[in-house]
């Protein structure tokens, strides 16, 4: 039996970045043995196996065959006689595809110490048509690696074209491509991530509305705006989506099966941008609009969800526009001074205290806005 480390820790260690996850394969063993080891099972279709102490995954070298389309019909081969070399040769990249010995010796049948020199985004083998997740963990690494100078060989993105035009990515399920979507998001360069999809034809089946020349465009600028500064998910996908209108960043956004918290963001800050640009082109702002645009983002209950909207407005909306947003913070905060508890002390109650409210929001709200809206 003899024990390697394998794919993304043996990488990142040879290009000097933090080893997040080490995998192990292992060659010359059965299921048993392992489990006569002290090992634990992980999952019942897999050979993968947890340290008993250190957690860490170990997988009994396998190779994996497919019999049907995208994610679906896989079949794992997996025997005491399954090489090293066979096992890396499934792999997606070669940089991805290098294994170390327990000795410490770099087993790379691949040549993926050359890719890494070369900083080349190289595809093992046909086999990587096999999965077409691995189109989108292929702009992920590019997103990761591009600072550092790496990019997809022609020949891998002509593979990838190729499992496009086939309708491999047609089939893959939400869950999966939401998860590339989330984590490329949070990588060096998200909108490298994007341009890789749209030059391999893959941004088209998966997210068509930004597909679009001059949309795409707009919407990476709008990105690489928000993730230039320390950001969550929403706030990403809501600069992403805020070129589209409301129903369709909506509607994407719930079809990739994003969470709740992104899919209302980028709906409201689709909203909102369409909302800005009419306001802006008045010569005096209504007050009760404005009422309305905070109403709407809950800001009177989450003062900290209107920061996070106001963020990426910064991002999505145009120069002059921007101007709008500092009016509408000094609206809130004028009318955060209302206070619905000293209006019940004078006895209000129901909807004559909601009406009071409002009121008194409004008044606030008027006496914080310009002269004109120029
Ligand atoms: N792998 C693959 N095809 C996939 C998923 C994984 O070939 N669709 C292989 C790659 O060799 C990869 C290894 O399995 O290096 C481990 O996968 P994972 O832990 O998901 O990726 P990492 O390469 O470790 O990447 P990251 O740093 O993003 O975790």
């Amino acid at each position: 039996m003899q024990t390697y480390l394998v794919g993304g820790a043996v990488r990142d260690e040879l290009l000097g970045l933090e080893v997040k996850d080490r995998d192990w394969v292992v060659v010359g063993a059965t299921p048993e043995e392992m489990l006569a080891k002290g090992f634990k099972q992980v999952g019942a279709d897999f050979p993968v196996f947890l340290h008993p102490e250190t957690r860490e995954e170990y997988a009994l070298a396998r190779t994996e065959r497919k019999q049907g389309r995208g994610y679906h019909g896989f079949s794992v081969y997996s025997a005491p006689d399954v090489t090293l070399e066979e096992d890396l040769k499934r792999r997606d990249l070669t940089i991805n595809a290098m294994a170390r010995s327990e000795e410490g010796e770099l087993v790379d049948p691949f040549d993926g110490f050359r890719d890494l020199k070369d900083h080349a985004l190289r595809h093992v083998s046909p086999a990587f048509a096999e999965d077409p997740l691995r189109i989108l963990r292929t702009a992920r690494f590019a997103a990761r690696l591009t600072p550092l100078g790496f990019r997809v060989c022609d020949d891998t993105m002509r593979l990838m074209r190729q499992m496009v035009a086939e309708g491999e990515v047609d089939h893959l399920v939400p869950e999966r491509v939401w998860q590339e979507i989330q984590r490329a998001l949070h990588e060096h360069e998200p909108d490298t991530f994007f341009e890789v999809l749209q030059a391999c034809d893959a941004l088209a089946v998966l997210i068509p509305e930004l597909a679009v020349p001059g949309v795409l465009e707009e919407a990476l600028e709008a990105l690489r705006c928000i993730s230039g500064s320390d950001t969550e998910t929403d706030q990403r996908v809501a600069a992403l989506f805020s070129v589209l209108d409301e129903e369709t960043a909506r509607h994407r956004a719930a079809t990739l099966k994003a969470p709740n918290d992104c899919r209302s963001l980028a709906g409201l800050t689709a909203h909102f941008k369409a909302e800005v640009t009419e306001l802006c082109s008045m010569d005096r702002l209504p007050a009760d609009r404005l009422l309305e645009l905070l109403d709407t983002a809950d800001f009177w209950r989450r003062p900290e969800r209107f920061q996070a909207l106001t963020e990426v407005l910064e991002c999505a909306l145009p120069e002059p526009e921007r101007a709008f947003l500092k009016v509408l913070g000094k609206a809130a905060d004028s009318a955060t001074g209302v206070s619905p508890k000293a209006l019940m002390e004078q006895g209000l109650s129901g909807k004559a205290l909601g009406r009071a409210i409002r009121e008194e929001r409004l008044t606030r709200i008027q006496q914080s806005l310009p002269d004109t809206n120029n």
